[in-house]
C-alpha cells in the first residue's frame, strides 16, 4: 500500500493522458522506414526529435559493420568490461575515439549515462571533494555527484562569473574540486562558454569535465565538439560523449590527458557491474566515427538544414530558445498549450519530442526539434508544413515569449 502512494500524482497525469488518447510519452515507432521516417499509428512520420544529427543509423558502413561483428564475435559479450567483456573491438573503439579527439586515454562504458555516472563518482569522494555543477546539467551529471554522496553546489546555467563566486566560497578543506558543464545543451540547444569556464576553474584549481553528449560531432572543425570550437580541447580536463546521438549506437565515453582517468576502470562501479556494450554496438559506432571523420560533408549537410529550419520556424513567429543549432526548441508558457502543438504537429505527419517542468530550465514547456543531416529537402519541407499548421491550430504557440 504504502510503497505506491507516491505515484498518485504521476498516475492522475499519466492515465489522464493516455485516457484522452494524448501521452507523448508513449509513443511507438512500429516501423523505421528510414533515419528520417518511421510508421507511427499506422502512418508515415517525418522524425524531428531523434538526436540523430549525422544521420547515422542507416549508414550502410554502419550497419554493416554491425552485421559483422555479430557474425564474427555474436551478439553479446555476457561479461562487464572488467572482467571478459573487453574485446579486442572495444579496445580499438577506444584508441581511435582517444586519437579523434586528440586526447590521451579513452574509456568506453555500456550508455553515455553510465560514463557520466561512473566517471564522476569515480572521480569524486564524499567528506573530501566537492561538484560543482551547471544548473541546466543531464540528470546523469545529478545522479553521478549524487553517487558519490559529495556535496554539490549548482550554479547559474552557462554563467562562469557565477561558478567564480561559488568556488571562491569553498572551503580549503576541500580536497578536489570538479566542475561540471555540457557543450551544447539539449533542452534548448544554447552553447557553454567552455574557454570561460576553463579559466575560472583552473584560476580556482578546480578540474573541468565536459559532458559534449550533444555536441560529438557537430561542432568545431573536425567534430570534437565545444571544447574544439572554443579552442580548449587540452585546456579541459575531462570529456563524456555519448554513441547514442551522431554515432548511431548505444554506448558512452570519457577521455581524458590525465592517465589517471584509467584508474576508473577499477573504481567506477558503473563501468564494472555491467555487462559490456555487445560487438554490434561497438562497431557500428566504429564505423560511423570512422565515416564522420573522413567526410565533413554530413557535418556542413546537418548545418545547412539546422540555419534553413531556424530561419522558417523564427519566420513563423515561434519563441525559440537559443541561436541556430541542431536542437531547435520552440518555448511554451503554459503545459497544455505545449501538448496540444505536439499533437497538432504530429497529426500533421511531424514527431517532435515535448518537454515539460521539472525537467526543463525556468519551468518552461518545449517542443524540441532536433535537426539531422539525413533530412532530406522533402522532410524539412514537411517539418515546415507542419509548424505552419500547429502555429495556426494553437495560437499560444506564437505569443509564449
Ligand atoms: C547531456 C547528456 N549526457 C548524457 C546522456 C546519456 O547518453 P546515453 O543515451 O548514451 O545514455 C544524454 C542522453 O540523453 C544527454 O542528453
Amino acid at each position: 500500500m504504502g510503497l505506491f502512494e507516491k505515484f498518485e500524482k504521476t498516475a492522475a497525469l499519466y492515465n489522464g493522458l493516455s485516457d484522452a488518447g494524448r501521452n507523448p510519452f508513449t509513443v511507438i515507432m512500429e516501423e523505421m522506414l528510414s533515419p528520417t521516417r518511421a510508421s507511427i499509428k499506422g502512418r508515415e512520420t517525418v522524425l524531428a526529435g531523434t538526436h540523430n544529427y549525422l544521420g547515422m543509423t542507416f549508414d550502410s558502413s554502419a550497419i554493416e559493420a554491425g552485421q559483422a561483428a555479430i557474425a564474427a564475435h555474436g551478439t553479446g559479450t555476457t561479461g562487464s568490461r572488467f572482467a571478459n567483456g573487453t574485446y579486442g573491438i572495444h579496445r580499438a573503439l577506444e584508441d581511435d575515439l582517444a586519437a579523434f579527439l586528440g586526447l590521451d586515454h579513452c574509456i568506453v562504458f555500456s550508455t553515455g549515462y553510465q560514463a557520466n555516472l561512473g566517471a564522476i563518482a569515480g572521480l569524486l569522494k564524499a567528506g573530501e571533494d566537492i561538484a560543482l555543477i551547471d544548473a541546466d546539467c543531464h540528470a546523469c551529471i545529478y545522479d553521478g555527484c549524487q553517487l558519490a554522496g559529495v556535496e554539490t553546489v549548482r550554479f547559474r546555467h552557462n554563467d562562469p562569473e557565477s561558478l567564480d563566486k561559488r568556488l571562491a566560497r569553498v572551503s580549503p578543506d576541500v580536497k578536489g574540486k570538479l566542475v561540471c558543464i555540457e557543450g551544447m545543451y539539449s533542452m534548448f540547444g544554447d552553447i557553454a562558454p567552455v574557454k570561460e569556464f576553463v579559466e575560472v576553474a583552473h584560476k580556482h584549481g578546480a578540474y573541468l569535465f565536459v559532458d559534449e553528449a550533444h555536441s560529438f560531432g557537430v561542432y568545431g572543425e573536425n567534430g570534437r565538439g565545444v571544447s574544439e570550437a572554443d579552442g580548449v580541447m587540452d585546456e579541459i580536463d575531462f570529456y563524456s560523449g555519448t554513441f547514442s546521438k551522431s554515432l548511431a549506437s548505444v554506448g558512452g565515453f570519457v577521455a581524458s590527458n590525465h592517465r589517471e582517468v584509467d584508474y576508473l576502470r577499477f573504481s567506477a562501479s558503473p563501468y564494472k557491474f555491467t555487462a559490456s556494450p555487445t560487438p554490434a554496438n561497438i562497431s557500428s559506432a566504429h564505423a560511423a566515427l570512422k565515416r564522420i571523420s573522413a567526410d565533413p560533408s554530413i557535418r556542413e549537410r546537418l548545418w545547412e538544414n539546422v540555419n534553413r529550419l531556424h530561419a522558417a520556424l523564427r519566420q513563423l513567429g515561434f519563441h525559440l530558445a537559443a541561436e541556430p543549432a541542431p536542437v531547435v526548441s520552440v518555448l511554451f508558457k503554459h503545459a497544455d498549450d505545449a501538448f496540444s502543438g505536439w499533437h497538432a504537429l504530429l497529426e500533421n505527419g511531424v514527431y517532435v519530442n515535448m518537454a515539460i517542468p521539472p525537467a526543463t530550465p525556468n519551468s518552461m514547456s518545449l517542443l524540441r526539434l532536433s535537426v539531422s543531416a539525413a533530412h532530406t529537402p522533402d522532410d524539412i519541407d514537411r517539418i515546415v508544413a507542419g509548424y505552419t499548421a500547429m502555429a495556426n491550430a494553437v495560437p499560444a504557440a506564437r505569443a509564449a515569449g
